[in-house]
């Protein structure tokens, strides 16, 4: 059964920025967005193993910083090569100004 855990705190996170977030031997990343909005996707890029949250985020992708492939983070939809694995996504929601993702 899915469980709602903390991340951080909503000010954490920058506008239009991603973070790092490890649960047990998972890991996430998770974006705010410019209209206040949070999103969760996996950590790692579907083409090889490297963290999205060092990657870049430009309105609704996340760029992945090592060959640049891109995706949409609110979707997981895969929008340029290399990747063509789309990316898995998770709820997420702000409580009490608490960032929190449902895995
Ligand atoms: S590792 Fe992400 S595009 Fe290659």
């Amino acid at each position: 059964m899915a469980d709602w855990i903390e991340v951080c705190e909503f000010d954490d996170i920058d506008e239009e920025d991603v973070v790092r977030f490890d649960a047990g031997d998972r890991t996430f990343a998770v974006y705010r967005d410019t209209d206040g909005g949070v999103w969760a996707t996996d950590g790692l890029c579907t083409h090889e193993m490297v963290h999205l949250a060092d990657g870049l985020v430009m309105d609704d992708t996340i760029e992945c910083p090592k060959h640049n492939g891109r995706f949409n983070y609110q979707t997981g939809e895969a929008l340029r090569a290399p990747v063509c694995v789309n990316l898995k996504t998770y709820p997420a929601r702000i409580r009490d100004g608490i960032v929190e993702i449902e895995i």
